[in-house]
């Protein structure tokens, strides 16, 4: 499988993600490469005349938003989001997510939370029978006493937890935090680990989305298949 080929999974699932944005919405608008292919697709919508607003998930985000024509709200206000689209690193069978390979995981998380519905798109090889193992778990900490957080969720993760670096030096998000991969086996029950990890001062959030999927759009070679979660 060649990277155009999973490109053009991303874009035939970013493809089948508009056909919810409706006239008037407020979107929640993800962050990476599958999303890139959202904001294009939008961007044309808008031209052709539909009336839209994007809350973006990161200052990429926002700049290809607004390259796309997409208005973009005010981060500060109180949001109404209608429908938050993104894309993931895993998925597993009851649409837990891993995200974060991006970096941009704090703010994804928080617009996933305010939205209406959250809808998630995804190329067929980020599907896995269980969360972890071939994709390290982005955890969001503090700098301050950084390596002591690290250790603590190595002790409560058991397993390697790594610094993320760029260009030589730390990874810095955009709210000023570090990231640490956590290279964890499986991931068998996502929901404890999640609320454990937040229990852990200086962990500011995880890459963990644990019963936040409404819609999960998967894109394959065979076509793209759009699977509703069950209700709660
Ligand atoms: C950004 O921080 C991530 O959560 C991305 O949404 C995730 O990594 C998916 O990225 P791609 O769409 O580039 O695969």
């Amino acid at each position: 499988m060649t990277s155009g080929n999973l490109d053009s999974f991303k874009r035939s699932a970013a493809l089948k993600a508009v056909e919810f944005v409706r006239d008037g919405m407020v979107v929640g608008l993800g962050t990476g490469s599958t999303a890139k292919h959202l904001l294009i697709a939008l961007g044309e919508r808008v031209r052709a005349g539909m009336k839209l607003r994007g809350v973006a998930t990161s200052q990429e985000t926002a700049m290809l938003a607004r390259e796309s024509g997409i208005p973009l709200i005010d981060t500060e206000n109180r949001w109404e989001i209608d429908v938050a689209i993104d894309g993931a690193d895993q998925v597993d069978p009851d649409f837990n997510l891993i995200k974060g390979g991006g970096g941009a995981l704090l703010k994804e998380k928080i617009v996933a939370a305010r939205a209406k519905q959250f809808i998630v798109m995804v190329d067929h090889t980020k599907q896995v029978p269980v969360l972890g193992g071939s994709f390290p778990l982005p955890i969001e900490i503090i700098p301050f006493g950084w390596g002591s957080t690290a250790r603590e969720v190595e002790v409560l993760t058991k397993s390697r937890v790594v610094l993320r670096e760029c260009d030589g030096a730390p990874f810095k998000t955009e709210a000023g935090h570090l990231i640490v991969d956590a290279h964890i086996d499986r991931i068998d029950r996502p929901g404890e680990l999640e609320t454990a990890l937040n229990l852990i001062p200086g962990v500011v959030e995880t890459g963990l989305f644990v019963g936040r999927t409404n819609v999960l759009i998967v894109g394959t070679p065979q076509g793209v298949h759009t699977l509703h979660a069950p209700r709660k």
